[in-house]
Parts: structure tokens; C-alpha cells; sequence
């Protein structure tokens, strides 16, 4: 039987974001800027990595406790040696209803069908433009668009539920706009636009780069028609519309302009066993070290009910600059977004 289990300001424990690895195989700029992941970034080495088998043993515990819906993340998670044992461990876990994964997509052509044998639904790629050097200068490694596009291609074909990730920065990838959205219409993708977060402490992030829902939504207005859809179920991170003419939807993660933390019932798992209750919140919870001391599953299912009880974390409400330059907050590579 699950439990209930409120935080401070009565948010239900519904989704477990779990980073698999910290490392990527991109350096996108506003992520993880190349300058700063040089080829002596201290990554974490296996031994701090959870094995598959805590991950399912938490996952479990997690949903005891009301989580319907795990996403994988990274850094790049199909970087993590075979990431399908995993989904296969996890979609054997009653009472989940959703198991996705979010990605960059390169690995796909080899891993597609593997993951969605392994009982995987859905994926999130991201692509931020669909000019093959501005996409290199984005991703930091040179990478074109074609291993992405090959990427949707394969997790189409395997059957798997695809959206398309699109962060947009202001002066950097904002003419990608129209053209992105031409693309994903006319090839039946949902795309979500996202604004560019103050997240991590090295991408330097400044207001005035922010693209808002609002900018994107008149640049939109002037090239298609869009209705407004109705949010699937409680808390759902993007404001979704859809093109009239042919009912391919297109959605807004406004985590800047219009934030969304009254509804967030979302905790996280770093790769290292750390759980923390905010993306903005950098004082993570241990996790991995008392189960590796031979804590029960009552003992670990009690600690993170106090960790979410005592959960008070509004950050994108009440975002200041004076904030957003002075909290210690956590590297999206390490937490997955
Ligand atoms: P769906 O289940 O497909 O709706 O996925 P999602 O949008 O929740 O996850 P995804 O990994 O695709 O993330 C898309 C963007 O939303 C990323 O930029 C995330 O960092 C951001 N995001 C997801 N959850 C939160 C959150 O709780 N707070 C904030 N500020 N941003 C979030
Ligand atoms: N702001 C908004 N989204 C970001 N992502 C990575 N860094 C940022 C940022 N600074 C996105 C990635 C991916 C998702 C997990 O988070 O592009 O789609
Ligand atoms: Fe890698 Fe995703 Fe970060 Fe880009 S945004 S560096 S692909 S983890
Ligand atoms: Fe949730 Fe923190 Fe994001 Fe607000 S800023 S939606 S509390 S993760």
C-alpha cells in the first residue's frame, strides 16, 4: 500500500528524477561550458556511483511513498554502461506508471530498441538548433545535427514516445525559433520550449538572456495558430498548445517568467547516492552511505520522509539576481535538469 507523504507546504512526492552518470559526451555552454570541463574535470569514479541494484532498491522504497513517474538523467545517461539492465530493473516495479528518459540523443541508434524492450515509454531529446554550426558551437564538441536527427529517427522507429527539448538563449540560438518549431510540426514531434535557468555556478547566466514564454509565444503567433491543451495531470512542468491545422502540440517550460514550484512534487538522485529537494537547492541529502551501512528499508524510507517533510524549496519563485549570483547551487551535469 503507498503512503501519502506532504512537504512543508503540503506537495506530494510524485516524481524521482535518478542522474545516472555525471559525465556527457556534449559540453553544451549554458550546461557544462568546455572551458570549465577540461580533460582534468574530476568526474565521479564508479565506486561512488550507485549500482543498478540500489537505484531499484531506492526506486522502490520511492514509490512506496507515492512516486508514479522516474526519469533518467545524466549528464548523458546513455553514457552509463548498459543503461537497459536498469530500465528493465525499474519497469518491473508495480505501481509505476511512467519510466522516461532524457537524453541528447546520440546514443539512441544503438539503444533504442534495446530500451524499449527493457520497458522504457518515452524520451526527451534535446536539440537547440537545426543549423549544423551553430549546433556544433552550442554543443562545444563540433557535433551537426545528423547524430541527433538519426537519434528521434531510432527512438521513433523502436516505438518509443519522443518530445524535443529546445533551450533558448537570448542572441545565441533565438532565429532557431521558427525554424525549430516548422521542423517538429511538420515531422509530428512535440517541442518544448525552455528558458534559459540560472542553474550550476559556470554559465554565467544573466536576466537579459532569457528568452521568456512570451517572446517565443508572439514570434509563434505570427507564422502558425495555436490553441491552448489542457495540463495532463497535476504539476505538469510545460504549458502545452497545439497547431490547429494539425494537432501536433508544442510546449513551454517556464521555469523564469512564470514559475512553477507551487505544484512541484519533484526530488532527485544524484549519481553519488545524494538526494536533493530543489534543482536550486545545493545541500543534498545522503542517501547512498546509510544504506551502504546496512540500513533497512524502513530505516531509508523514514529518512526521506523526514527529507521531505522539511521541504520548504520555492527557488524559482522567489528568484532574485541577488540570488541567483550568491546561492550554492548544484551543476545541471550532475543533476539532470
Ligand atoms: P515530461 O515528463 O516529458 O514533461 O518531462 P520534464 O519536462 O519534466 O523533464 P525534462 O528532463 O525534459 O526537462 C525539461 C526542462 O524542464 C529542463 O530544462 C529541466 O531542467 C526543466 N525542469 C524539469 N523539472 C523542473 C523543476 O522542477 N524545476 C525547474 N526549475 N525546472 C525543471
Ligand atoms: N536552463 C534550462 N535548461 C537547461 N538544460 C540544461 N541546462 C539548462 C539551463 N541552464 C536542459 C537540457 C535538457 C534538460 C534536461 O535540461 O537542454 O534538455
Ligand atoms: Fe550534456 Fe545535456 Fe548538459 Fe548538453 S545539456 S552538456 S547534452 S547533459
Ligand atoms: Fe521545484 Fe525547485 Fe524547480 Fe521550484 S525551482 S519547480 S521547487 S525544483
Amino acid at each position: 500500500t503507498k503512503q501519502m507523504v506532504k512537504d512543508a507546504l503540503n506537495r506530494p512526492l510524485r516524481d524521482l528524477r535518478i542522474s545516472v552518470i555525471d559525465r556527457c559526451n556534449f559540453r553544451c555552454q549554458y550546461c557544462m561550458p568546455a572551458e570549465l570541463f577540461g580533460p582534468d574535470f574530476a568526474f565521479l569514479p564508479k565506486s561512488e556511483l550507485l549500482t543498478y541494484e540500489e537505484i531499484e532498491r531506492l526506486a522502490r522504497i520511492f514509490v512506496h511513498l507515492g512516486v508514479e513517474k522516474i526519469r533518467l538523467t545524466g549528464g548523458e545517461p546513455l553514457l552509463r554502461k548498459e543503461l537497459p539492465l536498469l530500465v528493465k530493473k525499474l519497469s518491473s516495479i508495480e505501481e509505476l506508471k511512467d519510466i522516461a528518459l532524457t537524453t541528447n540523443g546520440v546514443l539512441l541508434p544503438k539503444y533504442a530498441q534495446e530500451l524499449k524492450d527493457a520497458g522504457l515509454k518515452r524520451v526527451n531529446i534535446s536539440l537547440d538548433s537545426l543549423n549544423d554550426e551553430l549546433f556544433g558551437q552550442i554543443n562545444g564538441r563540433n557535433v551537426g545535427t545528423q547524430p541527433v536527427l538519426d537519434g528521434i529517427k531510432a527512438a521513433k522507429k523502436a516505438g518509443l514516445g519522443v518530445k524535443i527539448n529546445m533551450v533558448v538563449k537570448k542572441g545565441l540560438n533565438d532565429t532557431e525559433i521558427i525554424p525549430m518549431a516548422q521542423f517538429c510540426k511538420d515531422h509530428g514531434l512535440q517541442l518544448r520550449f525552455i528558458e534559459y535557468m540560472d542553474v550550476g555556478s559556470t554559465n554565467g547566466w544573466k536576466m537579459d538572456e532569457v528568452v521568456t514564454k512570451k517572446e517565443i509565444f508572439q514570434q509563434l503567433n505570427e507564422h502558425f495558430s495555436l490553441e491552448p491543451v489542457d495540463p495532463d495531470y497535476y504539476g505538469e512542468v510545460a504549458k502545452r498548445y497545439r497547431y490547429v491545422d494539425n494537432q501536433v502540440e508544442v510546449g513551454f517550460i517556464t521555469s523564469v517568467s512564470e514559475s512553477f514550484c507551487s505544484s512541484c512534487t519533484r526530488s532527485r538522485l544524484s549519481a553519488n547516492g545524494q538526494i536533493f529537494t530543489c534543482l536550486f537547492n545545493g545541500n543534498g541529502h545522503d542517501i547512498r552511505d546509510f544504506m551502504r551501512t546496512g540500513a533497512s528499508d524502513e530505516a531509508i524510507s523514514e529518512r526521506i520522509i523526514k527529507f521531505w517533510n522539511g521541504r520548504t524549496d520555492r527557488y524559482s519563485d522567489e528568484r532574485t539576481a541577488e540570488m541567483a549570483a550568491n546561492r550554492k547551487k548544484i551543476e545541471m551535469s550532475y543533476i539532470g535538469g
